[in-house]
């Protein structure tokens, strides 16, 4: 197949007029759970972020996208995509190109681009952009008749007593703020100091976190005991407290009459944990299904079951009658056999086996991009 240069493909903004024209190239894509059909409108709003499509004869042949992070100093580039008829012609690296340059230009400050990837990206990304983390990926399916019977499993397999964590809380966005300057590490618990919340790897300053308010992004949090005297400056801890009782808000009464447990003291129990999602969404494959990614933080065994089963529950409540998830776990991989065994029985769903997050330092440029791109 002969490559493609740069002069014979038009690179534009995208458009919502562009929309049949990416969801035609993205066709199979993430084995069917692709978000950006459903992103896509919402993408085009966002002031930080810049779409673009390359086009053949006036058709769409790839997509790709950045988004600025960071308070304005780093970019993560998301949604790369080249029309199957098209692949190994060099299209992806164009249309990379062309995003880099755009970026480089119209935001000078930017001196970090990020981006996640599958396992085993190509020797020639490597080459390019330095390695920062790897986390297990599990995906497993929930089928609309088998929800009920999914999570009375999961819950028998919840240990019943905990020794160094209180139920975990759903936190409000006063609390993100403060997470880390308080009760927990950022150090202890994030991988390279990087929150990486549905494939987007992002640091924990205050743009990213109102960024994350905004996508309605939850944060669940278990405080280590000893964290909870500090915040309370009481001794007098909730141990017990039902998962399945956590309220609609998410918060837990000190009434709640549950148990969640731990495996016995670990240093790394002492670290708190933490989960993200994002509003569960349909995805093209239809029939129901709807996508749940599950971030979760930290090394504790006992803290991610709970952690999953209460976020299961809280996604049961809000799915359509007759809807079914695909659910995405993400997790260091020293938990990967754990939450395996764990969820051993649910129907895996087959998409990566790894996340992995890379890097690259980029300088600005002073000279505009060398294909059309017209707005
Ligand atoms: C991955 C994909 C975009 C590659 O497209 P392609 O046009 O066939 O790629 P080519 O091999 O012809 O282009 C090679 C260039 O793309 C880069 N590339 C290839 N795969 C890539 C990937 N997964 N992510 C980023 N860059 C990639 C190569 O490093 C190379 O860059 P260079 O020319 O600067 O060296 C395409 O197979 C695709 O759309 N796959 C489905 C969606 C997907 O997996 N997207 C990537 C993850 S979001």
């Amino acid at each position: 197949m002969t490559a493609l240069s740069t002069s014979e493909m038009n690179i534009l903004l995208a458009t919502a007029g562009d929309y049949e024209g990416v969801l035609a190239i993205s066709e199979g894509i993430y084995a069917g759970i692709d978000y950006l059909p459903f992103r896509y409108h919402a993408w085009l709003k966002d002031p930080q972020r810049r779409m673009f499509v390359a086009k053949l004869e006036e058709k769409v042949v790839a997509f790709d996208s950045f988004l600025v992070v960071d308070g304005g100093v780093a970019a993560v580039l998301q949604g790369l995509r080249v029309a199957p008829w098209m692949r190994g012609r060099g299209v992806a690296g164009i249309i990379q190109k062309f995003t880099l340059d755009t970026l480089r230009l119209d935001h000078p400050d930017v001196t970090k681009i990020r981006l996640t990837r599958a396992e085993d990206p190509p020797p020639t990304m490597l080459n390019k952009y330095s390695f920062l983390h790897s986390k297990a990926v599990i995906p497993v399916y929930l089928s609309a008749h088998e929800l009920e019977e999914a999570l009375k499993v999961l819950e028998s397999r919840i240990p019943s007593t905990c020794q160094e964590f209180p139920p975990p809380v759903f936190l409000d966005y006063s609390e993100v703020h403060r997470l880390f300057s308080g009760p927990l590490q950022e150090g202890d618990l994030l991988p390279r100091r990087l929150l990486i919340q549905a494939w987007l790897p992002i640091t924990t300053c205050k743009a990213n976190l109102d960024l994350m308010q905004r996508w309605r992004v939850r944060w669940l949090c278990s405080y280590p005991c000893d964290a909870m005297h500090r915040i309370s400056g009481s001794s007098e801890v909730p141990y017990v407290i039902a998962s399945s009782d956590i309220t609609n808000d998410g918060s837990a009464s000190k009434d709640d009459n549950i148990s969640v447990s731990g495996t016995g003291p670990s240093s790394a129990a002492v670290k708190g944990f933490l989960s993200l999602t994002s509003p569960m969404f349909p995805v093209p494959l239809g029939d129901g299904k709807h996508r749940l990614d599950i971030d979760l933080f930290g090394t504790d065994l006992s803290c991610a079951k709970i952690h999953i089963l209460l976020l299961l529950k809280e996604a049961v409540k809000a799915l359509p009658t007759g809807g079914s998830i695909v659910c995405i776990l993400y997790a260091e991989e020293s938990l990967r056999d754990g939450l395996t065994g764990f969820l051993d029985r649910l129907i895996p769903f087959t998409l990566c086996r790894e996340q992995l997050v890379l890097e690259m330092d980029i300088k600005p440029v002073k000279t505009p991009p060398s294909t059309q791109c017209h707005n």
